[in-house]
């Protein structure tokens, strides 16, 4: 065991905080110790953490190394029915896979990869229920890299604060209560066919027992990969798939222009994944080729020349704004008996009002979803921009601190706190927002055009005209830009990138 002393993991934590604006906790050293004697096992050529943090300040391989460790460091961070309108589009999905395993087909075959602390195949495994399906009809596969993590999804057994997000009637039914711990309980567990330790970035990728995978879960996983290890990951998921199969990746992980196998298309809401019916394999990962033989680079996919087959969803708020949307009474001066709106809804409903220029209302709708507990990061969001719109500084600030909570590692979140410090006036912190964005995404032109505008404003010209030629550099790369539907409302920031490496030139040349 290579040596981890206590100052070298505040240290640690000291890194993480500035370069990422990840937080640890000081009970969260432990987890943190586990993270780097993980990485030191696979690094030969490093002796001890205080090397380990050396390489992470590296200029050269710094930041490649930050990006291996941020997973293993971010293990806790999931929760039951995580993103719920993937769990309603697997919800739509199911019947017809159900009705061909009760047909004599095979099972539904599914896959949880990066399943953490087991909160997302157990709540696969209860949307499965809840359509009807019985454990002989279903088979879900649920793996992660972090043995303790596998652990404890096997020992299925939550604090109540962290089965606050399953709805009654299905705690109820899936759980037994003893003590201060939920338990999984034997009828729910028998829909997970194995729970083991799996490495994404290896040779060999797990098969249901017969055909592909109908569906793949792999949310918020690969964010942290780099670009060739995403592509090899994909492949091997396209490959394991069933022609048609489903693949759900985190609200954040768009495939535009990284892989081009997938269809991207949408079911109840959410937008999935999808292998095409028709397609064959896609380019065999080299080292599966070389043999099953432990951790292995995974193959590169050429980027292709053309825009991919996949589509690019860009939040659409003009449609919106003419859609009717159902509004809580209280908000309509009605009789107050309006059926209760979900989550989604009031979301809905906000941007509706937001697009019309009722700010005023807007606010008021997203802090009554939540009061109700409706937490969420396009919620966060869009109730910062709107507190900024109306000139209540503070709460702004407040919001996107909440947000950042939520997800520390959100680019985006990252970009609009930027945004937002820089038009109140704070330069300074709004280029260390800025930096983090661009950290977590360096291909984000509007961070780049930002801090630019940072940089002009602390009168640094020869570090505003880098930024603004990176603008121009990252959006000649992505010329179609990152933007993400259902990242919060922000109808004043253009999606597409070009006016932004416009205004970077003209920018350039006035400096
Ligand atoms: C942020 S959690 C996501 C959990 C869950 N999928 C969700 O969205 O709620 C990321 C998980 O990916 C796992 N992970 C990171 N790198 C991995 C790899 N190379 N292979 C398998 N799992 C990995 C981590 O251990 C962690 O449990």
């Amino acid at each position: 065991m290579k040596p981890i002393l206590p100052e070298h993991l505040l240290e640690l934590a000291a890194l993480l905080k500035d370069r990422v604006g990840l937080h640890v906790r000081r009970d969260g050293h432990a987890a943190l110790r586990i993270a780097v004697a993980a990485r030191l096992d696979e690094l030969a050529d490093v002796p001890d953490a205080g090397s380990y943090l050396a390489l992470l300040r590296s200029e050269d391989a710094g930041d490649e190394e930050l990006r291996r460790l941020l997973p293993l460091v971010t293990v806790g961070k999931t929760s039951f029915f995580r993103d719920e309108r993937q769990f309603r589009a697997l919800e739509a999905i199911l019947p017809g896979l159900v009705a061909r395993a009760r047909g004599g087909g095979r099972p539904v075959s599914i896959w949880s990869a990066g399943c953490a602390t087991g909160e997302e195949p157990y709540s696969i495994a209860m949307t499965a229920a809840e359509a009807g399906a019985g454990p002989e009809h279903v088979e879900i596969l649920a793996t992660d890299l972090n043995p303790e993590a596998i652990a404890f999804a096997a020992h299925g057994a939550y604090e109540p604060r962290r089965v606050r997000d399953i709805p009654e009637p299905f705690l109820s039914r899936h759980f037994d209560r003893d003590g201060d711990r939920y338990h999984v309980r034997p009828g729910l567990r028998r829909f997970i066919a194995a729970i083991r330790p799996h490495n994404l970035v290896s040779s060999i990728f797990p098969r249901p027992v017969s055909g592909g995978w109908d569906v793949i879960f792999c949310r918020n996983v690969i964010i942290y990969f780099d670009t060739p290890t995403t592509q090899g990951v994909l492949t091997q998921f396209h490959n394991a798939l069933a022609p048609g199969g489903y693949l759900f990746l985190g609200y954040s992980e768009s495939l535009f222009r990284l892989f081009e196998g997938f269809e991207l298309t949408e079911v109840a809401g959410a937008f999935v994944y999808r292998r095409p019916e028709t397609s064959g394999r896609v380019g065999a990962p080299a080292a599966a080729l070389a043999g099953p033989v432990g951790p292995a680079r995974p193959h590169l996919v050429p980027m292709p020349a053309q825009p991919p087959a996949v589509r690019h969803v860009a939040f659409a708020p003009p449609e919106r704004a003419h859609t009717p949307v159902p509004l809580p009474s209280s908000l309509r001066g009605g009789a107050g008996a309006e059926p209760p709106l979900a989550p989604q809804e009031y979301l809905d409903g906000a941007v509706a009002l937001f697009a019309d220029g009722r700010f005023g209302a807007a606010r008021e709708l997203l802090e009554r979803l939540l009061e109700k507990g409706g937490e969420d990061l396009a919620v966060r969001l869009t109730l910062a921009n709107l507190y900024g719109i109306l000139r209540q500084p503070d709460r702004a600030r407040e919001s996107y601190v909440a947000a950042l909570a939520l997800e520390p590692l959100c680019a985006e979140a990252h970009l609009f706190y930027g945004i937002h410090l820089l038009a109140a006036g704070n330069a300074e912190e709004a280029a260390l927002e800025l930096s983090r964005a661009l950290f977590l995404d360096p291909d984000l032109a509007l961070a780049h055009y930002y801090l630019g505008r940072c940089r002009e404003a602390e009168r640094d010209v020869v570090r505003a005209r880098l930024a603004y030629r990176n603008a121009i550099e990252a959006h000649r790369r992505r010329p179609d830009g990152k933007r993400q539907a259902f990242l919060g409302y922000y109808p004043d920031v253009p999606e597409d990138g070009d006016a932004f490496a416009r205004a970077a030139e003209y920018a350039l040349a006035a400096l």
